[in-house]
C-alpha cells in the first residue's frame, strides 16, 4: 500500500495534488511520501517484534538527507557503501552506532572517516579488507566491531546484474572458508568478532533463497561458537522485493519474511539487523514527467516525454518494468492504445516501454512512474547535459523540494579549462 491516490480524478501524493507540485517545480521530478516511507519502515520494525534487532535502512535506495532524517525519526539505523554515503548518514543526524558499513572495497581513507566518527560495525568482505581495517584502527588506537559477510553460494532467482549470493559474485567470503577467517580475525588485535553477515541479492520474490541462506548462517552460527567465537549480531542484509505490476505480483510480505527469520535463526539468541532498502523507498516514489510530443511512427506511436534514461535507468539497465499512470484519471469507459514510451535521450535504450496501453495522450499531459523511490535518482545522471532532476518531499497537505534542479551554469561551471586551451 502507499499514498499515490486518484481522488475526484487527480493523482495525489498523500494530501497534494501531483499537478500542484508540477506546477511549482516544473517536470521531471520525482515525489516521495513520508507515510509510505514510515510505513514501509515499520512494517519490517514489527515484523521483528519480540526480537533484539535494529531495521538498518540500505540508503544506496534513496539518499536524500530528508528521506533518512524520515525514517531515522522512526527508528531507523543506516547501512551505508562509501565514504560518501557515511558522511550524507552523518550529515542526516544519525549516530555512529546506527551505521553499518558494507560494500566489497572500503578504502583505508573510508574506514578511517568510520572510525573517526563512529560505527555500529564494518561488514569485512575480504582477508585484505580485514587487514587493513586492523592497521588503520591500531593506528588510531581504537577497537573495530566487524562481522564477516560471508557468499553462502545459493541462488537468489534474481536478476543476474543484482544477485549476489553465488560463488561466482564478488561478494563476501565463501561459507568454506569462514572457519579459517574467523581465526585471522580473532587474531588481530584492532579488531572485534560480533557477528556474521550475509546478502544474498535483491528484488527477491521468494522467501526460499534467504530461508536456505539463513538456515546456513545457523548451522555456521553454532560452529564459530564452538570454535569460541562470540557471535552475537547477525546482519541478515535487504533484498526482500516489491510488486512492480500491481495488477499480477504478491512478493512474500515483511511480516513472513520476520516469521521466518525468527523460525531460522531466533533460537540462537542474536541480535538480528536487517538491511532493507527497495522495500522501504521503492514503492514510496513516483517519477513524474510531462509528454512533449505524441509521434505518430510505423505502426505505433510514441510518448516523447521530458524525462529520459538519465533520469531512470532501470528499464534501460534491468529491462525494469514500471507501472506508468496518467496523472490525471481516465474516464470510465475511455480506449486505452498502446504507445511506445520513450524519452528524448539519443539512443534507443532510452524507452521506458514498449506497447504500454495507456489512455489516449497528448502534448502536455502528466504521467507518473510508479514504484520509482528505490534505485531512480541516486541512479540518475546528467548525460546528454540533462540536469538532475528535482526531489520532492510530501508530508500529509505540505510539500518541500529536498534537491533542487540545477541551473544549466552551475552544470556547465563544473567544468575547468586547462590553461594551454
Ligand atoms: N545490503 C547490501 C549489502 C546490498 O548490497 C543491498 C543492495 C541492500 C542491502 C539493499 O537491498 P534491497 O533491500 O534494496 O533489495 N540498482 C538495482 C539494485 C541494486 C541492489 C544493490 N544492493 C536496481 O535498481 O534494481
Amino acid at each position: 500500500m502507499d499514498h499515490f491516490l486518484y481522488r475526484d480524478g487527480a493523482l495525489f501524493a498523500e494530501d497534494v495534488p501531483i499537478s500542484e507540485i508540477a506546477a511549482a517545480v516544473g517536470t521531471p521530478f520525482y515525489v516521495y511520501s513520508t507515510a509510505t516511507l514510515q510505513r514501509h519502515f515499520k512494517l519490517f520494525d514489527d515484523a521483528l517484534e519480540g526480537t533484539d534487532h535494529l531495521v538498518c535502512y540500505a540508503m544506496k535506495a534513496a539518499s536524500n538527507q530528508a528521506i533518512l532524517k524520515t525514517l531515522a525519526q522512526v527508528g531507523a539505523g543506516m547501512d551505508v557503501v562509501s565514504g560518501g554515503e557515511y558522511m550524507r548518514a552523518k550529515a542526516a543526524g544519525v549516530p555512529g552506532d546506527k551505521i553499518v558499513f558494507s560494500g566489497v572495497g572500503k578504502t583505508a581513507d573510508e574506514i578511517r572517516t568510520a572510525l573517526t566518527g563512529g560505527i555500529r560495525q564494518f561488514n569485512v568482505e575480504s582477508e585484505p579488507e580485514m587487514e587493513v581495517i586492523n592497521a588503520v584502527a591500531q593506528e588510531l588506537g581504537v577497537i573495530a566491531p566487524i562481522t564477516v559477510r560471508v557468499n553462502p553460494d545459493v541462488d537468489a532467482k534474481t536478476h543476474a546484474k543484482i544477485a549476489t549470493g553465488k560463488s561466482e559474485n564478488k561478494f563476501g567470503i565463501p561459507i568454506s572458508r569462514a572457519s579459517e577467517v574467523y581465526a585471522r580475525a580473532a587474531s588481530l588485535p584492532g579488531l572485534e568478532v560480533i557477528g556474521i553477515d550475509v546478502h544474498i541479492g535483491s528484488q527477491l520474490t521468494d522467501l526460499a533463497p534467504f530461508e536456505l541462506a539463513y538456515n546456513k548462517v545457523a548451522d555456521l552460527t553454532a560452529q564459530l561458537r564452538a570454535e569460541g567465537h562470540n557471535i552475537r549480531r547477525l546482519d541478515l542484509g535487504g533484498g526482500l522485493g516489491i510488486p512492480y505490476t500491481r495488477s499480477n505480483e504478491a512478493p512474500p510480505l515483511p511480516v513472513e519474511y520476520g516469521a521466518m527469520v525468527k523460525k531460522t535463526l531466533g533460537h540462537l539468541g542474536c541480535e538480528i539487523e536487517i538491511e532493507p532498502g527497495r522495500l522501504i523507498a521503492g514503492n514510496a516514489g513516483l517519477m513524474v514527467s510531462k509528454v512533449i510530443y505524441v509521434k505518430s511512427g510505423e505502426g505505433r506511436d510514441f510518448l516523447i516525454i521530458d524525462g529520459a534514461m538519465n533520469d531512470l535507468i532501470r528499464p534501460a539497465m534491468y529491462e525494469a518494468h514500471h507501472d506508468i499512470i496518467a496523472v490525471q484519471e481516465p474516464e470510465a469507459g475511455v480506449e486505452p492504445q498502446p504507445y511506445d514510451i520513450v524519452g528524448p535521450v539519443c539512443e534507443s535504450g532510452d524507452t521506458f516501454a514498449k506497447q504500454r496501453n495507456m489512455p489516449p495522450l497528448q502534448s502536455g499531459d502528466l504521467i507518473a512512474f510508479r514504484s520509482a523511490g528505490a534505485y531512480g535518482a541516486v541512479m540518475s545522471s546528467e548525460y546528454n547535459t540533462r540536469p538532475l532532476i528535482p526531489e520532492v518531499l510530501v508530508n500529509g497537505d505540505q510539500f518541500a523540494v529536498i534537491r533542487e534542479r540545477p541551473s544549466f551554469d552551475e552544470i556547465i561551471n563544473r567544468d575547468t579549462i586547462p590553461t594551454w586551451l
